[in-house]
């Protein structure tokens, strides 16, 4: 990625690693990388883990949606409301996404996570890592509070993970993704029950928390 533009941008110079993982800003060669990972499969058709059912976009509709998302996400950020997506990385290799969304972040201090695998790098590990590396950078780099996170009650990977990592039970709620309501779990994290992963490495985070206007 051109500097310049991390330096305008400071999220697109965020960079988080732990062991084999990596997270880092999603830039012009990442974003092309995951188009790819996406096109092979991110979870079995007939079950829809997201609250919006972007996976079941055919392969051709699949680039122009996942760039325009990108350039949204971007464009759309203000101090008020913002999503960072991190690209993660696996011993190198563009694997899926995890993401942290809030609002009105200097007073509320927390935020909800998301992420994704490609569907062939399920089931090693990475998900629980990726995770662990995210809450760690929100917890000791940005000062959240507390993380939320949920998932569809038949997502027992996804709730796994949480189980893992310390989230307690935050009650529930109904998505419908494709028409029909399912039910969902939420699950909230507070940094004293946080189970952590491998320590962390972090760039970029003074520059973060200046464009967040959050301590220096
Ligand atoms: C959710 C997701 C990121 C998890 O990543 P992952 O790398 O496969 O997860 P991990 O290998 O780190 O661990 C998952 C845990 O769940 C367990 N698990 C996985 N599938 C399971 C199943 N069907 N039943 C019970 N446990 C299961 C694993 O055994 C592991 O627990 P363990 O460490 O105690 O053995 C990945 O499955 C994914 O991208 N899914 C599609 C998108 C999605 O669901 N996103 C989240 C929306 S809330």
């Amino acid at each position: 990625m051109d500097p310049r533009l991390a330096h305008y941008f400071p999220p697109l110079g965020v960079r988080v690693a732990s062991g084999r993982l990596e997270l880092r800003g999603i830039g012009t060669d990442e974003v092309l990388a995951l188009i790819d990972v996406v096109r092979d499969g991110v979870h079995d058709p007939a079950q829809m883990p997201f609250s919006f059912p972007w996976t079941d976009a055919s392969r051709e509709e699949i680039p122009r949606n996942y760039l325009q998302w990108w350039w949204r996400e971007l464009a759309t950020w203000t101090p008020e409301a913002w999503n960072l997506n991190l690209c993660v990385l696996w011993d190198g290799e563009v694997v899926g996404v995890q993401s942290v969304a809030t609002r009105d972040f200097p007073t509320v201090r927390y935020g909800e996570t998301g992420s994704w695998l490609g569907r062939r790098f399920h089931g090693r590990g990475i998900g629980t890592a990726m995770r662990q590396a995210m809450c760690a950078f929100l917890f000791d780099e940005l000062d959240f509070e507390f993380i939320t996170s949920s998932a569809v009650l038949d997502n027992a990977a996804s709730l796994r993970i949480s189980e893992k990592l310390g989230y307690v039970d935050n009650g529930v709620d109904w998505s419908v993704p494709r028409k029909e309501r399912v039910s969902v779990r939420r699950l909230l994290l507070l940094p004293e029950d946080f189970r952590r992963g491998d320590p962390i490495t972090v760039e970029g985070a003074d520059a973060l928390r200046r464009f967040l206007g959050v301590r220096v």
